[in-house]
């Protein structure tokens, strides 16, 4: 079983890669299923119907986010009956949505959680002991199980690998936008990458317009981000999954730019 996973799309620029490489990457890898982090679709903030939809068009199966999930008010409209939409699992229960979803691919189920990180990040609930519940509930059903961990450091996401190692198919970081060399498959037979990086404008800092956030460094005067243009980029990951484990059998980078152009 193939799972191909797109990190964080930023903006217009994140949507056109979208547009043009999903359907590339899914003609070349035969992905069973295809999940795309949209925490920042929507102008960099938040994500719309509208959105949610396309990357549906486009092949995604789920979509999840992370701490830009409420930027855009938008959301509040239609959160509730996107069935295929997750955002972090471990906010209070009394927020709206919901942190996890099984896609069904044939007879198959896959399970796709979405947790938020703590350190350098606003407080939620205990993303370890959140996860271990549902799990609970959820390995009953499964042994695809997938954790797109949103989470700002490299120590926190890394835990969250060890801590979930043997239980889960892969555990893959989002939000740092930058992505990490460190992919692996963990003793137990969970694939793991630290951050998967983002689908998006090349030439800003972290996909928002450059000048902006050097202004903000030299000054410390708040400033508006805006999402940068310019040159794109893709970054995601494929995992391979054994048919009968759901461990991962292998777990590769995927990266196309200019500079690392997209083979058929
Ligand atoms: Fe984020």
């Amino acid at each position: 079983m193939k799972l191909l996973f797109i990190g964080d799309v930023v903006g217009k620029p994140g949507r056109q890669m979208v547009d043009e490489y999903l359907p590339k990457l899914k003609k070349k890898h035969k992905p069973a299923v295809t999940i795309v982090n949209g925490e920042n679709a929507a102008g960099g903030k938040g994500i719309t119907e509208k959105i949610y939809k396309g990357f549906l068009e486009k092949g995604a199966q789920a979509v999840t986010l992370g701490n830009h999930t409420w930027d855009n008010k938008e959301i509040f409209e239609f959160i509730d009956h996107a069935s295929s939409m997750i955002r972090p699992a471990n906010y209070p229960e009394e927020t709206p949505g919901q942190g996890y979803t099984i896609i069904k691919v044939n007879e198959l189920e896959i399970a796709v959680v979405n947790l938020i990180g703590r350190t350098f990040m606003q407080p939620n609930d205990c993303p370890f002991k959140k996860v271990d519940s549902i799990l609970k509930e959820v390995e009953k059903r499964t042994s695809y199980i997938f954790v797109d961990f949103h989470a700002e450091t490299t120590s926190e996401k890394q835990a969250m690998g060890w801590f979930l190692d043997g239980r889960v198919t892969a555990v893959a970081g989002t939000h740092t936008h930058v992505q990490t060399a460190d992919n692996r498959i963990l003793p137990k037979g969970t694939g793991y990458i630290s951050d998967v990086g983002m689908t998006g404008p090349m030439d800003g800092i972290l996909g928002m317009e450059k000048e902006n956030i050097i202004n903000k460094f030299l000054t410390s005067l708040p400033v508006r981000f805006e999402v940068a243009d310019g040159r794109e980029q893709l970054n995601g990951i494929l995992i391979e999954a054994d048919s009968k484990t759901g461990k991962t059998k292998k777990i590769e980078r995927l990266q196309i730019s200019e500079d690392q152009p997209f083979f058929e």
